[in-house]
């Protein structure tokens, strides 16, 4: 499971106040769009998914902090919401929480102190829904393994595979700083990378010892628009179709199904490339033996600006250079746990 901090939204119109605070409030596990007044708040919440909204009340002597909770508790109801006072309209604060804000607090406002006040507002928001059964976030991780272990079921050896991809994708993901619901979608794309081969209709090409011959290795190349046809054209669905159907394309245009290039293929597109690239290789088949991590560095080095987006590589080798021997190592624990043996074993 992807380990998620809580996003929190944070408004006022005092930039030094807001750098300072947000960077406070990073350190305390919360991640922190910041921002300027109220209407672009409204715009971020309009689009984008928080768990928290702080938010000053006065913008530029305007009181617009009550147009700020008002679109909170109209497009994100669970969302909790402080506001921070100034003395004078302190009774308003009052006043607001009896229209639905969480709690306020009075300026000039501790970071801690607020980070403490979101997390324990989330952690009551959490034990209240949660008595009425499953949340929506448990529903995607329940529905996230059950597409992930059919995948594994026709392919046995990629044990594990979906979901490193999808925590890998995150972890680069917002090394490009994507928004939230993009990043969201970006590890739904990675869950559902190569869903579409359940619907090859030979299935025993994905576990076919040796090479494939050219009309079988045709074939398997169906499966990102399979993929991406099979998951549907609703329009909540329709970016991680697009990242679906991306996964190998290269940023040189040599890739498949639509040979796009550069660009053109999205970022989470070109993100997953590299990551489930990754992940393939330094698991082991029954016909190849895992990659070092070494080999897999230079792997990267040959390949970027050609196969995969340069940019790409470079963020993806930073975090190599932390992450990779426990990330070259993972498959072969997973493919264990899952109880695949190889032949000479
Ligand atoms: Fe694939």
């Amino acid at each position: 499971m992807t380990e998620e901090r809580p996003t929190i939204l944070l408004v006022d119109d005092d930039r030094t106040t807001i750098e300072l605070m947000g960077a406070v409030l990073e350190t305390q596990g919360l991640r922190v769009d910041r921002c300027h007044d109220a209407q672009a708040a409204i715009r971020l919440l309009e689009t984008i998914h928080y768990d928290a909204v702080v938010t000053d009340v006065v913008f530029d002597g305007r009181p617009e902090g009550d147009q700020v909770l008002a679109a909170c508790r109209k497009l994100q109801p669970l969302a909790v919401v402080v506001l921070m006072t100034g003395y004078p309209v302190i009774d308003n604060a009052v006043s607001a929480i009896k229209s639905g804000a969480t709690d306020y607090l009075q300026k000039p406002v501790d970071p801690i102190v607020l980070a403490a006040m979101v997390h324990k507002a989330l952690k009551e928001r959490e034990l209240d829904t949660s008595a009425d059964g499953l949340q929506f976030n448990d529903l995607v991780e329940i529905l996230s393994g059950m597409v992930a272990q059919t995948i594994e079921r026709v392919d046995p050896y990629t044990a594990g595979h979906a979901a490193r991809t999808r925590r890998y994708s995150r972890i680069l993901g917002e090394r490009f700083q994507l928004d939230p619901s993009t990043l969201e979608r970006l590890e739904l794309g990675a869950i559902a990378h190569d869903y579409g081969k359940i619907y090859l209709d030979d299935l025993g090409f994905l576990t076919k010892k040796g090479k494939l011959t050219e009309e079988e290795y045709k074939e398997v190349q169906r499966h990102p628009e399979l993929g991406a046809r099979k998951l549907g054209a609703h329009p909540q669905l329709r970016e991680v179709c697009r990242y679906v159907v991306e996964h190998h394309e290269r940023w040189d245009g040599k890739g498949y199904p639509y040979g796009i290039s550069g660009e053109k293929i999205s970022i989470p597109g070109r993100i997953l490339g590299v990551v489930e690239v990754f992940d393939s290789l330094s698991t082991r088949r029954s016909y190849k033996p895992a990659w070092s991590l070494e080999k897999m560095q230079g792997f990267f080095d040959e390949y970027r600006g050609t196969a995969f987006d340069p940019e790409v590589v470079d963020e993806f080798q930073a975090l190599l250079a932390v992450h990779g021997e426990d990330w070259v190592s993972q498959p072969q624990k997973d493919l264990a746990a899952a109880g695949i043996r190889f032949d000479e074993e």
